[in-house]
């Protein structure tokens, strides 16, 4: 049988067609446009995704017989608000994860409804990309659409209910929305009423390996594929690359490098971090997990590569990096202001350092190596509650490059394990398709059987220890440029 799983990226839709051993035997990839219609914010068109994965499902099908699809599932660029009104029409664009807009809504919430109140609520505090402050945005400056309002879901809910007519999310995804008890795994009564929302308007909340359906007759058509396929809920992009990189299970840790940088450290039992330092959310295993996320690390890369250098060639430009740990130059990642660790949406990227003799190779590191410090912070944190992490995989468009990987692990000091494909969240995606079909009987078990490392990353101990105080500086740099903003 074959299972497929839907990455619904930032940038793109990757779609990836897997059998019961978790052999990959194909994946296909459609971009749609990212909106910046203010400086911060950040949107994208709901049907732009239904219509990119329709076209990619016809393409990732084609030729095999589609009766031994047995299910569809997805991992989803998490937090983004989509809401329908009372015909199931999407009202307005999704406002992203990585956007800006809504510093007030987001002080209001941790100041005035406060901290402890949100995180006996939810496990999390506010944090601008979140669900909740969008939804509170919406009501103050689109009064208008705010009445329409008839669902909210998250981006690959939408997915999952043009497929399946459903309105269904997962619990891991939910988690980052600032309406979940993430402990009890309901949604938040109490949230409900401070976001002036109904919870009839939620999606119903499911695990991640749950079936939620099958196809509409409309999707059958849209997508070329039997009713019989099975609709299964998904996971939040980054839990789903957990399940991708087979992080589960105490303590394991996954970084993904992205359009966002995360440090995903899966946990057998739910906990609060004290001064709520890490995201607290719901695993795709069933478990729970801690995360930190920076918002623009292979993005970054990207804008330095593609916007700047005007190359797509990023190898050649990483040819020239030579000696790590003595660059001078550094890079603060904070494209679309900053998530973790500073939650501050006004702050913007810089880079420092530079002097007559800087190269554009110089320039094209830091931008590597500030990616890796912002993962380093994440590292220092999770320390800082108890946590040891020896060892991590790495997945995302940022793992294909052997210098980063390389970078990040003298940076952090760690060993980077790599798995077999850097494809975490739509692997992960199909992973859990085959467990909600029953070719699994749990995560884990999936995990056991289709994860394999091909090789470990180790750090160099002269090149970490110079790191360590490059570092030192780079951690300077913010609360330095923040005095004058
Ligand atoms: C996680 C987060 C990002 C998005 C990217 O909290 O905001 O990793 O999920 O797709």
């Amino acid at each position: 049988m074959y299972y497929i799983g839907v990455d619904l990226g930032t940038s793109s839709v990757k779609l990836l067609l897997m059998d019961e051993t978790g052999s990959i035997e194909k994946i296909v990839s459609r971009d749609y446009p990212l909106y910046f219609p203010k400086n911060g914010w950040s949107e994208q068109s709901p049907e732009d995704w239904y219509q990119k994965t329709c076209e990619g499902l016809k393409e990732l099908t084609e030729g095999i017989d589609k009766d031994l699809v047995a299910g569809i599932s997805f991992g989803g660029q998490m937090h983004g608000l989509v809401i329908l009104d009372e015909d199931d029409q999407v009202i307005r664009p999704a406002i992203l994860w990585n956007d800006g807009r809504t510093q007030k809504e987001t002080d209001w919430l941790n100041q005035d409804v406060g901290t402890d109140k949100l995180a006996q609520e939810t496990a999390n505090i506010a944090f601008a990309g979140f669900t909740a402050p969008k939804i509170l945005w919406i009501e103050k400056n689109e009064p208008e659409n705010f009445k329409k309002i008839a669902k909210i879901m998250l981006p690959k809910d939408y997915l999952a209910y043009c497929l399946s007519g459903v309105h269904c999310t997962d619990y891991s995804d939910a988690s980052g929305m600032l309406l979940m008890d993430v402990a009890g795994k309901c949604w938040s009564k109490e949230m409900t009423e401070i976001c002036h929302i109904k919870e009839e308007m939620l999606p119903k909340l499911f695990e991640s390996y749950d079936v939620v359906g099958t196809l509409t007759e409309k999707a059958a058509k849209d997508t070329g594929l039997p009713l019989t396929v099975k609709v299964i809920a998904g996971a939040g992009d980054n839990a789903a690359a957990a399940v991708g990189t087979g992080t589960v299970g105490e303590g394991a840790c996954n970084i993904s490098l992205g359009t966002s940088g995360t440090m995903f450290i899966s946990s057998e039992s739910f906990k609060l971090p004290e001064n709520h330092a890490l995201h607290s959310f719901c695993h795709a295993d069933g478990k729970w997990h801690l995360m930190a996320c920076t918002l623009s690390a292979a993005s970054s890369n990207k804008w330095w590569n593609e916007d700047i250098l005007h190359t797509e060639d990023y190898g050649k430009e990483q040819e020239e990096i030579q000696v790590l740990g003595e660059n001078n130059v550094f890079y603060l990642p904070h494209l679309m202001g900053e998530r973790f660790p500073h939650n501050d949406t006004k702050i913007r990227a810089m880079f420092y350092g530079m002097s007559m003799d800087t190269t554009r190779a110089d320039m094209t590191q830091a931008v590597l190596e500030g990616v890796a410090f912002s993962m380093r912070d994440a590292l220092e944190v999770a320390k800082s509650l108890g946590i040891t992490i020896t060892r991590s995989k790495v997945c995302g468009g940022g793992a294909k490059s052997d210098l980063w990987k390389q970078i990040l692990a003298d940076v952090l000091n760690i060993e980077i394990d790599v798995p077999e494909t850097e494809q975490g969240p739509g692997l992960g995606a199909a992973m859990l398709a085959a467990v909600g079909c029953g070719a699994y009987e749990s995560v884990k078990a999936a995990c056991d059987a289709m994860i394999r490392v091909k090789e470990t990353v180790k750090p160099d101990k002269d090149t970490a220890a110079k790191y360590d105080e490059k570092y030192a500086f780079y951690h300077k740099l913010y609360p330095a440029i923040k005095t004058v903003l």
